[in-house]
């Protein structure tokens, strides 16, 4: 077995310098069963990327030139650019002794060497002189699959097909974004990421991942796999675990390092910690002091995002009636405390979090393509499952009135013949398809039908990057938390007005949001989808150039553990724009939308400030309260955590909201137009 694995490991590397990339595919499709699940992958320590061993920086120890007088003076406004340097120094002076590490880095008491450490090594203080350098190795660009390759043995087949699937897409994607934006994406810090997939440690949830070679739910999985293939093509040192003991192996790795950063020029610690609520909630119980210690550097990947109502525990608990409806009063994936934008989601659908998304399968799609031409116009019907086509009746003989209807139910069989059938009647169910199955049928299809569930999946972007038109289920009311069963415990109040809320911005000729339970404006909606015809398309977003662009400015430039001086933040501060809200019950998201920018929750410490709200409000005098709405009407935020984009004030409370807003590079939601 384990012979036979590594016989394949190096089947992987030879083809990767002689094949094309289809010969890949090939032999990961054949022998899944040797990439399948076994007891030795789950018991094998922490997966890690294969380094080709790079020289270390050779960094000028030359502080001895200087005078101890000239290394601990500091210009009188060293603090607007380096908040935390005199307190750095000041404790550097003893804190030296406190570990070996420091020594190690030159550090030997003098004031000259306080200053070199604190300067080249950390970033907290001034350099010296003109010419010195910071200690840090760059991440390098590095589409090449071999770096991903010791990661295949643990992680599900289903991923290392999509990885392997899309390879040649992403590495178009790596020279394009290099060709582009080669400014922003060379220079970078090479990071230490680690990633940890927690539902995979999970060992109940493994029978999902399992299931997803046969329809299960795919998306989790699918941005795993998008994620690991750019964290690695961007180049940063990459371990991933998908079970609690290399977790744990990792863990006391780094628990066990000095506190620098560096040592002899190389990386010390953990940068950046990708997980899920379920690796947060083991990191909670069988880690807590590496959770403490690093808090601030977990990334959680959250696909519906999460609001500040629910972000923490108390907050949540004091107003649990007002934020629920009647089918429950929990909030079990929410209250972690975190930073709103240390949730990373799916969509790029709540400002107040960050947007990492995923990338659209145009494996095999031309161009130009134009359907078949002589082909009658189909509909592919959105629903891998039979639940989901309940109560669908009405709109599906609507739609076999006009175009052949197919379907691709995984689970129509299982139980025999039952009044569901009249409904397949005349429709052509494949059932379970893989990718490149669905990419065929998707060639064929006209109009992809979305019956109004699930809620914003992958599939309508891949349909429409196939020229297909996605028709979009609308809701005559909004879904959200309060009044929808499915969202009833989501850490969110966001308001659903369609099944895709992001494809109904599209609109045409790719997207038609309507009511389908309407029959007129139903059958309007197919006509007009027939004769649309549109080119296929991509949201720059969710190509692999968009997302190799915005993972890696987000991993270079969010900064979430440090105080950052108000010249260095990112989003640049002078990007923002600040309004007021105009409805009485307007979100700040509202209100910068209306304007075609985004909320940008960063700058609300700049805008939570008296003088503004006597200004902006002509208050004469100011209050302070720990409010989801402020800044508002003459009362400042008190609790940071509760700063909000999203929070709409109840119509009655005559709340007017202050708020900063940036504007956004085109299908690229996550960047702002200075921020490259
Ligand atoms: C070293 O720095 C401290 C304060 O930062 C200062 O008081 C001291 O005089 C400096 N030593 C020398 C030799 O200049
Ligand atoms: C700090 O002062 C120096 C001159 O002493 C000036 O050149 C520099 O621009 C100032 N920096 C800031 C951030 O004000
Ligand atoms: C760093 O280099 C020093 C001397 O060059 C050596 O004694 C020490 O073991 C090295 N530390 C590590 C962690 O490699
Ligand atoms: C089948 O019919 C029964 C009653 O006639 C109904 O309760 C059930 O929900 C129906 N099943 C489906 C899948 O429509
Ligand atoms: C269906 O839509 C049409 C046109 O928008 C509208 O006039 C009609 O009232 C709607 N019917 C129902 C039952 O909602
Ligand atoms: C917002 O206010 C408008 C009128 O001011 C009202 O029609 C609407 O129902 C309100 N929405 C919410 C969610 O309170
Ligand atoms: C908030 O300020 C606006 C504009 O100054 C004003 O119209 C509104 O009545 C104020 N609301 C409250 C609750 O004070």
């Amino acid at each position: 077995m384990r012979r036979s694995r590594r016989f394949f490991a190096l089947l992987f590397i030879f083809s990767a310098f002689f094949t094309p990339l289809g010969f890949f595919y090939f032999t990961i499709v054949n022998e899944s069963n040797q990439f399948g699940f076994s007891k030795s992958t789950e018991e094998r320590n922490g997966y890690q990327t294969s380094e080709v061993s790079e020289p270390t920086e050779n960094v000028q120890v030359d502080f001895k030139k200087y005078s101890e007088y000239e290394c601990s003076r500091f210009p009188s406004n060293v603090t607007n650019d380096y908040p935390e340097c005199l307190n750095k120094m000041k404790w550097i002076k003893n804190g030296w002794k406190t570990h070996s590490c420091y020594s190690e880095n030159h550090i030997d008491g003098t004031n000259c060497s306080f200053r070199y450490y604190l300067s080249q090594v950390e970033n907290y203080c001034p350099m010296m002189g003109e010419n010195t350098k910071q200690m840090k190795s760059l991440a390098k660009m590095s589409p090449s699959i071999r770096r991903l390759l010791p990661i295949f043995d643990g992680i599900p087949h289903y991923m290392k097909t999509r990885i392997n699937r899309l390879w040649k897409k992403w590495k178009e994607g790596a020279h394009e974004v290099m060709e582009k934006y080669s400014e922003s994406m060379t220079n970078r810090k090479k990071l230490n990421v680690l990633v940890f997939i927690g539902f995979l440690a999970n060992e109940q949830k493994l029978k999902l991942a399992k299931k997803s070679d046969h329809g299960g739910p795919l998306g989790e999985l699918l941005q795993w796999s998008d994620l690991l293939a750019t964290l690695s093509i961007i180049g940063h040192h990459l371990e991933v675990s998908t079970d609690k003991s290399s977790l744990k192996s990792i863990v006391w790795k780094y628990m066990s390092r000095g506190p620098c950063q560096f040592l002899n020029g190389s990386r010390q610690q953990l940068d950046i910690i990708f997980t899920d609520i379920m690796g947060l909630n083991i990191l909670r119980q069988h880690h807590r002091q590496f959770l403490m210690n690093n808090r601030c550097r977990i990334r959680l990947l959250d696909s519906f995002g999460t609001h500040a109502e629910f972000a923490t525990k108390s907050y949540f608990l004091q107003n649990k009636r007002k934020l629920s409806g009647p089918y429950s009063q929990r909030n079990p994936w929410g209250g972690h405390g975190l930073d709103l934008r240390q949730h990373w989601t799916f969509y790029p659908h709540s400002d107040d979090n960050t947007f990492l998304g995923f990338i659209v399968d145009t494996e095999g799609v031309e161009k130009e393509n134009q359907k078949k031409k002589t082909s009658i116009p189909s509909a592919l019907i959105y629903g891998k499952e039979k639940y989901m086509w309940m109560n669908a009746e009405k709109p599906i003989r609507m739609l076999k009135k006009h175009v052949k209807v197919h379907a691709t139910v995984a689970d129509l069989e299982v139980d025999g013949m039952s009044n569901i059938t009249s409904l397949f009647e005349n429709v052509q169910n494949h059932g379970f398809l893989n990718s490149r199955e669905i990419s065929e049928l998707l060639d064929e299809t006209t109009i992809f039908f979305g019956l109004g569930f699930p809620l914003e999946g992958p599939a309508p972007l891949e349909a429409m990057a196939h020229g297909a038109v996605f028709i979009n289920a609308k809701f005559e009311e909004p879904k959200s938390r309060k009044n929808y069963k499915f969202l009833s415990e989501k850490p969110t109040l966001r308001e659903w007005t369609s099944q895709n809320p992001y494809m109904e911005k599209i609109g045409e000729p790719h997207v038609i949001t309507v009511d389908v339970n309407n029959e007129t404006e139903l059958e309007d909606a197919i006509k007009r989808a027939i004769q649309l015809k549109p080119k296929p398309f991509v949201p720059f977003e969710f190509s692999p150039s968009g997302m190799l662009l915005r993972v890696a400015l987000l991993l270079e430039k969010q900064e979430l553990c440090e105080k950052v001086s108000i010249s260095k933040r990112w989003p640049p501060v002078t990007e923002m724009k600040i309004f007021k809200t105009e409805k009485a019950n307007d979100s700040c998201e509202m209100t910068c939308h209306s304007l075609n920018l985004i909320c940008e929750p960063s700058f609300f410490p700049i805008v939570n400030s008296s003088p503004l709200l006597k200004r902006e409000l002509s208050c004469s005098s100011v209050s302070s309260d720990s409010s989801p709405f402020a800044p508002f009407n003459c009362t400042v935020q008190l609790s940071a955590s509760l700063f909000s984009c999203a929070s709409r004030p109840p119509s009655s409370s005559g709340i007017v909201r202050l708020c900063p807003c940036r504007d956004y590079i085109p299908e690229q939601h996550a960047i702002c137009k200075k921020c490259l």
